[in-house]
């Protein structure tokens, strides 16, 4: 195997791999416990959990291993006023939705912030890592996790955004480069700009703080991992590679999507949640985004909310055209398997690509 990294040892890891928080699902208990028996990091996305389905996720988690693990909130955000005049907007998922029997879209008349109510739990967790991502936290919050001995990281898109997180004094960062799935972290300038590739990235980022990288954005194999060792990364943190392991809660249609995409398939969409997030194509994104479509999505969380009803629906009925099918550029790569056999495939593969250049 490379070199043990400095994060790998504080964290007691043996593969710098970090499976990714995946809020909605996609990362269950089975899942996080899996990859962090097999010398990784698991990690729970928890901001859509209440607090009550977090302290039960974590006893589970922790019920079961002994290893580091990490809990995933989005940092707060201000909750922009209730839109007006989303008729429009509302017709569209409800049309969406009829294919599925959802129930009719309502948008909530008020929508809060979780994060002050779910930190606590999280904070409590014993989870040896606490991540986020959208921005910065609260001083405060970086303090009490540091005095609870948890390692903070936070998500940056930009080498100046990886300054401010380092300002903030977190222990390490996660550099997300423009392949990744999933929503983007960036949370300074315009989104547009800070589409960098994780290839020009990383380094940038490396050269910019002193405090540990971790590469994060189209990385499915060991060649991706030696690559971003390469690069300066002490560890990776992967998502849709995960997606199609055997203990993802990613429901089937959406594995089935994930393993017949290409990577051409996979844009940045507001549709889903109202925030820019990359997944691949579907009938959903075209009647919100694409030519003709009748209506915009609504800011975040607003579109989020109102979306949440259908996607369920869509789950629940199978129907991929409806759902976040939120995947990197990576896709293409994807492989059907148990978690502990993706990991033993990502060690051996990471040697092999080492040792490869080398030869
Ligand atoms: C389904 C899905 C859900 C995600 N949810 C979160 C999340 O809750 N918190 C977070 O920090 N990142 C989240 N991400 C982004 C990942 O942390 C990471 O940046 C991304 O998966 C890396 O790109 P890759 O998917 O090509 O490996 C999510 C990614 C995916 C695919």
């Amino acid at each position: 195997m490379p070199a043990q990294t400095p994060l790998m040892t504080r964290l007691g890891m043996t593969l710098p791999v970090i499976q990714a928080p995946m809020a909605g699902g996609s990362d269950t208990p089975d899942l996080v416990v899996a990859v962090s028996e097999a010398g990784g990091l698991g990690s729970m996305g928890a901001t859509y959990l209440t607090p009550e389905a977090l302290r039960a996720a974590v006893d589970k988690v922790r019920g079961q291993t002994n290893r580091s693990f990490g809990v995933n909130l989005f940092a707060p955000q201000p909750v922009p006023p209730r839109p007006e005049g989303a008729e429009a907007t509302v017709a569209t998922v409800a049309k969406a939705g009829a294919d599925v029997g959802a129930p009719e879209p309502v948008l909530p008349e008020t929508m809060a912030d979780p994060f002050d109510k779910t930190f606590p739990v999280a904070l409590d967790s014993g989870a040896k890592v606490f991540s986020f991502t959208f921005g910065l936290i609260p001083e405060e919050a970086v303090r009490a996790l540091q005095a609870r001995g948890t390692l903070v990281m936070g998500t940056v898109t930009t080498p100046a955004e990886a300054v401010a997180m380092e300002r903030l004094g977190v222990d390490a960062v996660v550099a997300q480069g423009a392949e990744a799935g999933g929503h983007r972290g960036t949370f300074v300038g315009s989104f547009e700009a800070a589409m960098i590739g994780t290839l020009a990235l990383v380094p940038q980022v490396v050269d910019a703080v002193s405090v540990p990288v971790v590469a994060s954005g189209g990385i499915m194999d060991g060649r991706g991992i030696a690559a971003a060792l390469a690069l300066g990364a002490q560890a990776v943190q992967m998502g849709t590679a995960f997606l199609t392991c055997d203990e993802a809660g990613t429901p089937d249609c959406y594995k089935a999507a994930m393993l017949s995409a290409q990577p051409e398939q996979t844009r940045i969409t507001q549709a889903f949640s109202g925030r820019f997030a990359r997944g691949v194509e579907n009938r959903f994104m075209a009647m919100m985004e694409g030519d003709g479509a009748e209506a915009a999505p609504l800011p975040f969380p607003w579109q989020n909310a109102l979306t949440r009803p259908m996607r369920t629906a869509a789950a629940q009925a199978g129907d991929a055209g409806l759902l976040s099918l939120w995947a990197g550029q990576g896709v293409g790569l994807s492989r059907r398997q148990t978690a502990a056999e993706l990991m033993a495939r990502l060690a051996r593969e990471t040697e092999a690509a080492v040792a490869n250049l080398t030869r």
